[in-house]
């Protein structure tokens, strides 16, 4: 069974790699897919994010990092996959990920939507914390790999 990870990844977190790994030993493949929003221009850019991702996850040998642009559905049955997996960190992140996950499902019905809980460790993590932190010149390397917090560091200096 091959499954997909869709997200922004603005930047790749400790919480979104311990998702992958947990995901790559229950499902054949892992599709990680970064969201190109073109009306969006992020903090990293999408090749940045791909590489952070291909690098931290060249050890695992079922997992592909790609990107997409336009409906999550269109991409899911253009790689002929048909569940998402997303992350549940705490209640808060619920009612979002019910509205996606029912929207998607309405229109492309064959399509499921499976949660996987986060690691305690990592709940409270979330990609624009990890910037916040790091602007204000926070530590950040328990929550992100090294090349991301180098890369982040590089960002905000002289900021
Ligand atoms: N560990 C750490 N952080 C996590 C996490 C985990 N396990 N799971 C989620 N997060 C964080 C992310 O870092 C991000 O943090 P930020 O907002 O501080 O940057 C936040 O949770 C939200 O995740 P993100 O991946 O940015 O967005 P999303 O979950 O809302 O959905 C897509 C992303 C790509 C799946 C969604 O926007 C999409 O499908 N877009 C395509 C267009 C489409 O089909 N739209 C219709 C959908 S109904």
């Amino acid at each position: 069974m091959n499954v997909i990870y869709p997200g922004s990844f603005d930047p790749v977190t400790n919480g979104h790699l311990d998702i992958i790994q947990r995901c790559s030993k229950k499902f054949n493949k892992v599709i990680v897919a970064v969201l190109n929003n073109n009306s969006k221009s992020g903090f990293f850019t999408i090749e940045e994010r791909l590489e952070f991702l291909r690098e931290n996850t060249k050890d695992i040998e079922n997992v592909e990092v790609d990107s997409f642009s336009g409906l999550l559905i269109d991409y899911a049955k253009m790689k002929n996959v048909n569940i998402i997996i997303k992350g549940l960190r705490a209640v808060s992140d619920y009612e979002n990920e019910m509205q996606m996950a029912l929207a998607n499902n309405k229109l492309y019905p064959e399509l499921e939507t499976l949660f996987m809980v986060s690691n305690t460790r990592y709940s409270f993590l979330s990609s624009s914390l990890v910037r916040e932190l790091s602007l204000f010149g926070g530590d950040v390397s328990c929550l992100v790999p090294k090349a991301v917090e180098i890369a982040l560091k590089n960002k905000f200096k002289g900021a």
